[in-house]
């Protein structure tokens, strides 16, 4: 008789955002980097995808569902992780007969995030994080996070980082095949837990360029570029492990936004150049300055991805300065759409209201 067991499994991936930022593809292929990235992991209780994957015998394709809406899976990237998680699956059966043969059965993936899409927030890493673990659960897979993320890579090269809570790096690995492009944990959130993250959001329109299409521009015109690549992020990420091992603030902000600006300046070096910060985005980098200057060290540390809404790390014991300053600030801004704060542990009172 046919097995119509319906088997599942459901998982959790956090949101990651880089302070070592990866931008660059060494192959599109293997989606490998051309140089190694490093970011803090936002808490669950904030930002976090949650997918639910199922499989049986009866299921006729495989299928995603995003917060209610049906997204193809079709595309190279999602192919590539089923192939990788169902080879492992396979690999499990072939020891142990009496396991059922989930390896053969379509999968159905449902997946929900816990802040709104339109917000203008990396939903991919969270995504595709979530996506690889949910199947490796469903399968029993053994293999470790760093294992896993060789997988998550292949959906959206930041997702291998939100496969770790804390402070996470990717590195890039030198292997033709990427089999050593992998992320690995270099401290665990407990290591630094005053670190905190306030998301403000400046426009939660979908970005105009995406980020592999525009990173892929980058190198191939950016003269900047092998530079950035090359020699300046090499020595940042080694700078970036210390200043996080000694928990030295100021030196993590100063790498944190050294290397936003970097970012965003190879991608104004781009033929034609890429904008992803905007008026407001640069308002808000003035905002940060003036609360450094203020206090005479630095307690505040923007980084923008490829969109215009700013990320500001600080330490919890600099919260009130921070944050106060923020808040003040940003009601004399024009152009916030809307704003708030996702802090790692609990969102300050106050910091959203008008
Ligand atoms: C600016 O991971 O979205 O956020 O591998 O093409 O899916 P693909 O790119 P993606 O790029 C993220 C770029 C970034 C920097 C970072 O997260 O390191």
């Amino acid at each position: 008789m046919a097995n119509s067991s319906i088997y599942h499994a459901t998982a959790t991936a956090p949101v990651n955002i880089a302070v070592i930022k990866y931008w660059g593809k060494a192959s599109t292929k293997l989606n490998t980097p051309t140089n190694s990235s490093l970011s803090v992991t936002l808490s669950q209780d904030d930002l976090r995808t949650i997918t639910t994957a199922s499989c049986c015998a009866s299921f006729e394709s495989d299928a995603l569902w995003l917060n209610g809406t049906p997204h193809d899976v079709s595309n190279a990237r999602s192919q590539a992780c089923f192939s990788e998680l169902r080879t492992l699956r396979k690999a499990k059966e072939d020891k142990d007969s009496s396991l059922p043969p989930l390896s053969a059965y379509k999968l159905h993936l449902i997946s929900e995030n816990n802040f709104p899409t339109a917000a203008g927030l990396a939903s991919s890493a969270a995504g595709f994080a979530a996506f690889v673990r949910a199947i490796a659960d469903l399968y029993e897979l053994d293999e470790s996070p760093t294992e896993l993320s060789r997988i998550a890579r292949q959906g959206s090269g930041s997702a291998c980082r939100s496969l770790f809570g804390g402070y996470v790096a990717w590195e890039k690995g030198d292997r033709e095949d990427g089999q050593d492009s992998l992320a690995v944990q270099v401290a665990p959130e407990s290591h630094w837990p005053t670190m905190r993250a306030a998301i403000l959001v400046i426009s939660d329109a979908k970005k105009g360029v995406s980020s592999t299409s525009g990173m892929q521009a980058t190198v191939a015109t950016s003269t900047l570029f092998p530079n950035r690549a090359n020699v300046v992020v090499p020595a940042r990420m080694d700078a970036m492990k210390k200043a996080i091992a000694e928990k030295d603030f100021e030196a993590f902000a100063e790498l944190t936004m050294a290397d936003s600006n970097s970012f965003h300046a190879v991608c104004l070096d781009t033929i034609p150049p890429i904008f992803y910060m905007n008026d407001t985005s640069r308002a808000a980098v003035r905002v940060v300055e003036e609360i450094n200057r203020s206090v005479g060290k630095k307690v505040a540390a923007y980084t923008f991805d490829a969109g215009p809404n700013a990320v500001v790390y600080y330490d919890e014991a600099n919260q009130d300065i921070v944050l106060g300053t923020l808040k003040k600030a940003t009601a004399n801004i024009t152009g916030w759409s809307d704003k708030y704060a996702h802090i790692n542990a609990t969102v300050p009172e106050g910091f959203n209201e008008a």
